[in-house]
């Protein structure tokens, strides 16, 4: 890159090193601390990947039952962050209702409104925090998709793991084990991917020594939009459109007449396949045997089938996740959030990252707006001369 090009959207540009994922787009890899996602996945608890991207390591067993103690202990929703989403409407979206949620948190840290670097926030403090935050957010999720159906609030339940007890808040009903499975590999699945745009978002926000809850509002905001999170809503709301297998190829050649961009498709940096989708395509898989559901398997093939074959580019996690996440029973505007429970764990890893060896982050631009000109009838003052 020669001194003054401008690479639109920073594409290609690299901006700092970080030791918490690799995304290898040339092996379609990527790699937690080291470790391959995919195997993760089929290993590990949520808790076990959280404490691995916080610390750099896998725990051991007494590590994890000091995690899973810890947020056992913040799993229930605080009074004042339900009085606050109370007062939103119902029509208002889950992600600002989120984002308004761990805003409230953050001001209820007293502490915590200092800078990431001072004494408010040592990296121990912020550890804790990001444990509070990750351990809170499924009762937040899990409210407001009981709110906006009327229904009570669950109370967490001390007996069951991260990913159960988010399904049991949500849904009132012990879930089954194949459901938990497939959601714990979800949530796996979205927790980091190196340098994003919610993600640099949020090392932007630490950057300038604001605070760590700041930086996951300002994260939450990138990661609502449909080319970044919104995606897995808005592959359902196609999935919808489409209705049956049938009605693709029309469905498709309409779309693409239209120049519509095809939701869930298409990667920054993977271009030849997103290395998280044959993983969740999997436990995809696995929820349609158990809801007994092969009309939803039929149209994520044809629809696959028909875009790459066309247009060459491959499915991103957010396209097998969406109907997943329909199949357990979320409503689709709570898809985005369930995203955010996940990758709290890799923005806030960031956060102290980039905190633990800071630089402003601040480029450079480059001007194309009128030249100098002056307002009429002004007269410089002579200090100004
Ligand atoms: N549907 C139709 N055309 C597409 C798509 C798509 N999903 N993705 C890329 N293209 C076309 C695009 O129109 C462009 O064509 P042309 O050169 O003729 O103008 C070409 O491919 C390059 O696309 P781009 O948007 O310039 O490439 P990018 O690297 O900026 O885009 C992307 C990456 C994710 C924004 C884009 O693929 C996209 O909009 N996909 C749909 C939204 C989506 O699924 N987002 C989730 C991303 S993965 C999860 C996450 O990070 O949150």
């Amino acid at each position: 890159m020669t001194e003054n090009e401008i690479r639109k959207g920073l594409a290609g540009v690299v901006v700092d090193t970080t030791a918490v994922s690799k995304v290898n787009p040339e092996t379609n890899s990527l790699l937690y601390r080291g470790y391959p996602v995919q195997e993760l996945a089929a290993t590990q608890p949520f808790e076990a990947v959280a404490h691995l991207l916080w610390s750099g390591e896998l725990p051991s067993p007494e590590q994890l039952a000091e995690l899973r103690r810890i947020e056992r202990e913040h799993r229930a929703l605080p009074d004042n962050v339900r009085a606050a989403i109370d007062l939103l409407p119902l029509e208002a979206h889950p992600m600002d209702e989120v984002r308004t949620a761990v805003s409230v948190i953050g001001a209820s840290d007293t502490a915590g409104g200092g800078s990431v670097l001072d004494a408010s926030g040592s990296p121990e403090e912020n550890l804790a925090r990001s444990i509070r935050l990750y351990a809170a957010l499924p009762a937040i999720v899990a409210y407001g998709q009981r709110r906006r159906r009327a229904l009570d609030p669950v109370e967490p339940r001390d007996d069951l793991d991260y990913s159960a007890n988010f399904l049991w808040m949500t849904f009132g009903e012990e879930p089954d084990p194949v459901v938990v499975d497939a959601f714990n590999r979800s949530m796996i699945l979205y927790a980091e991917h190196s340098f994003n745009a919610s993600t640099f978002t949020a090392r932007v926000v630490t950057s300038t020594l604001s605070d760590l809850y700041s930086a996951v509002v300002a994260a939450i905001g990138a990661l609502k939009g449909p080319l970044h999170g919104g995606a897995n809503e808005a592959v359902m709301h196609i999935f919808d459109e489409i209705g049956s297998a049938e009605n693709v190829v029309p469905w498709l050649e309409a779309a693409l007449a239209e120049k519509r961009k095809i939701m869930g498709f298409g990667h920054r940096v993977y271009k030849k396949g997103d290395s998280r989708v044959p993983t969740m395509k999997a436990a995809l898989d696995t929820l349609v045997e158990h809801y007994d559901r092969p009309d939803v398997a039929a149209l994520y093939t044809a629809l696959e089938h028909e875009f790459v074959s066309r247009k060459g580019i491959y499915p991103n996690l957010d396209y097998p996740s969406g109907p997943a996440y329909n199949l357990i029973g979320f409503d689709t505007l709570t898809f985005t959030p369930l995203f955010i429970a996940s990758r709290v764990t890799g923005w806030t890893a960031h956060i102290m990252e980039q905190a633990g060896s800071n630089a402003l982050i601040r480029p450079l631009s480059a001007y194309n707006g009128p030249d100098e000109r002056h307002v009429e009838g002004y007269v410089a003052s002579a200090e100004e001369r």
